[in-house]
Parts: C-alpha cells; structure tokens; sequence
C-alpha cells in the first residue's frame, strides 16, 4: 500500500520537498521520543538494580544457604537456622496465613519450604549479620493474645537454653498479625529491640512496661488508616520513655525482569511475558505502577487465558507478594533492610545487662 502510494508522488518535486520536511521533523520527534522514553526507563531500571543490589550486594548473604531445623511441639512448628558465632537471636513472626516454613528455601532438607521472596532474603540478611533466627507458627490463621503469647514466650525461653544462646540479646520483628502479637511478647519478655513491620501494635490493650524496648515501625503510608493509628502509637510510646523510630515504605514500577530478579528461579522470560501481559492488560499503568493491590487484582486470570504450563503455577504466592510490595500498600518487605538491622545493631548492647 504504502510503496504504491508514495511512487508517484515522487514525480512532483514541491511534493518531495514536503515530504522530506515531514519526514525530518518526524525523525527529530522520534528522536525527542526515544530521548525521553530512554531517561525514564534508565530512570526506573536503576531504581531495581539498586533494590536488588541491597541483598546481592552483601556477598556473605549470597554465599549462605537456607537450611533450617525444624521441630513440632507445643501445637506448632518451631523452624530455625544458626549462624557461625551467633551475636543475637532474632525471632520472626509472620503475618495471617503466614508459616515459619515461608522464611526457607525449599530443598532436599525442608521440601515443604515455600521461601517467599521478601521473607527468605531477611533470614539471609539476618544469618549474614550473625543473627540466630528462630521462626514460629501461628497455630489459627493469624495470632491470639491470650495462651499463645505465654506458650510462644516459652517455647523463645526453652529455645535459647536448648541452643546455648542465653548470654545473647533477643530482638524480635513480626509483620501484620505478628507484628501486633510481637508488640504484646515485648510487654512480657525482654527484646533488646523490636521492628513492628505494616502492624500498629495492640498499646491500648497492654501495660506499656517503663523498660518496653526501642521499637521501629516499618509501614507503608498508602495504607492511611494504619499510618494514623501508628502516628498515635508513637506518641503513647514516647510519653512512656520509649525510643521510636518510622520508615515510611512507597510503592515503586515494575519492570520486565522485577519478578526473576526478585524471585530465584523464576526465569526471565516469564517474568518479561507476565510484564508484558499485566501492561497490556490494564493492571499496571504506563510507568509501571500497580493500578490496584497484588490481591484485588485479577492477575492469576492472565496464567489460565494464556494457558501457562502448571509448573508456573509454584510461584503464585511469590508473584502475588512482590505485586502487594509494588503497589505499597500491606506487604512483608526486605527493601528495608537496611534500616532494620541498623535499628537492631544500635541497641545490641543495652540488653545484655537483663
Ligand atoms: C511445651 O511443651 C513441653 C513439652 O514438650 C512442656 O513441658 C511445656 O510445659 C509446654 N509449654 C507450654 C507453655 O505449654
């Protein structure tokens, strides 16, 4: 069509000269276009190697193996792994529908570990700055107030002897549910520090004890409500002597290789194909951006309609988690890293005493 059209008007030389008017001011938008789409997209490709480079940086991290022990007792499963000359022990809560195997990779030695992207690369981080960590189980869905935190607290107490571990100080983080149920535990053991993570604690509910320990919420402002009663909670905290800290967590874009960046084993080309199906799609915006939360979106839609293999359908929850993270609002994150271990790491010494 086009070469036929375009054939005779080259007889005409006014034409021509149209034409490569049109033509040369066309290339110097493209130009223009390709300029400003290469920014952004530089822009938003830097902003994940960064995030990736937060855990694959430590090359301690990388080189460590996810290899826990495991035991059943008191109604619910206890999962663990020691580094070489432990300097303290950090017990981890999950949030609802969370499980101590979550934290894990799966392997020869733990096949019913999940290894959810945010949560195996905080026990790696952990391991690597020499933090013993101990996982629990919830035995509901989420956590209760009443028999379990004495059960949980005596399973911590029972685990420290078992492991040897006594002289070293305790520090404790739950996301969610397992933030508010580590925000209790905090009132009745003693945490050199505590990282409430997407959780406002249950202060109304407790006797905040004068020596309650240095408390840092992680929390993502979408999330308003949350973020008020927070606001609230470390005013009460600060009244009481306690020292409090925030870190405010923001959604970011996805891009093509986010997911197997994010997700060992995960390939690349699916996860290039699943960008790709979510921007056409509508789910995420032209920047990259999630529309709507991981959950209110109908993603796993795109896995039956383009009839990926079943072997695909292993990294639902891992999808799903890394999707929540994106958009900000409600979601277990390891991008803060950073901030958590330093909270840690500043008040390691101040419990020794107790
Ligand atoms: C947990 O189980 C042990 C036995 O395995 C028992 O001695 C202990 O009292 C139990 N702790 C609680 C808090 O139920």
């Amino acid at each position: 069509m086009w070469r036929r059209n375009s054939k005779p008007m080259r007889s005409f030389s006014s034409l021509q000269r149209c034409k490569t008017i049109a033509l040369s001011s066309l290339s110097v938008i493209l130009a223009i276009t390709f300029v400003i789409i290469y920014r952004t997209r530089v822009k938003s490709r830097s902003q994940i190697d960064s995030l990736k480079l937060k855990w694959s940086g430590s090359k301690s991290a990388v080189e460590l193996q996810l290899l826990p022990s495991m035991v059943f007792m008191n109604g619910t499963d206890l999962m663990w792994q020691l580094p070489e000359s432990p300097k303290a022990v950090l017990f981890i809560a999950h949030g609802c529908n969370g499980r101590a195997s979550n934290f894990w990779d799966r392997s020869s030695s733990c096949p019913n570990c999940v290894g959810l992207p945010e949560e195996r690369l905080l026990v790696l981080h952990a391991l690597a700055q020499k933090f013993a960590v101990l996982a629990v189980s919830s035995v509901g869905k989420c956590w209760t107030f009443g028999k379990e935190k004495e059960t949980v607290k005596w399973i911590i107490e029972w685990w420290i002897d078992k492991n040897k571990l006594g002289k070293l100080p305790v520090v404790a983080l739950g996301a969610s549910s397992g933030g508010n149920f580590v925000s209790a535990l905090a009132a009745v053991m003693r945490f050199s520090s505590i990282t409430l993570m997407i959780a406002e604690g249950v202060f109304d509910s407790i006797d905040i004890p004068t020596n309650y320990p240095p408390t840092l919420f992680i929390h993502m402002p979408k999330d308003q409500r949350r973020m008020k009663l927070i606001e609230m909670n470390m005013q009460t905290l600060r009244m009481k002597g306690v020292h409090v800290k925030e870190v405010r967590c923001m959604q970011f874009p996805l891009t093509p290789n986010f997911l197997s960046d994010r997700i060992p084993r995960l390939d690349q080309s699916f996860s290039v194909q699943l960008f790709e199906l979510l921007h056409q799609r509508g789910f995420i915006d032209d920047q990259g951006y999630m529309r709507r939360d991981g959950r209110a979106t109908r993603w796993k839609q795109i896995l039956k309609e383009n009839k990926f293999s079943s072997e695909k359908y292993q990294w639902v929850n891992h999808i799903q988690e890394e999707l929540n993270l994106a958009y900000g609002y409600h979601e277990m994150t390891s991008l803060q890293l950073y901030d958590i271990f330093s909270w840690f790491e500043a008040h390691l010494s101040s419990s020794k005493a107790s």
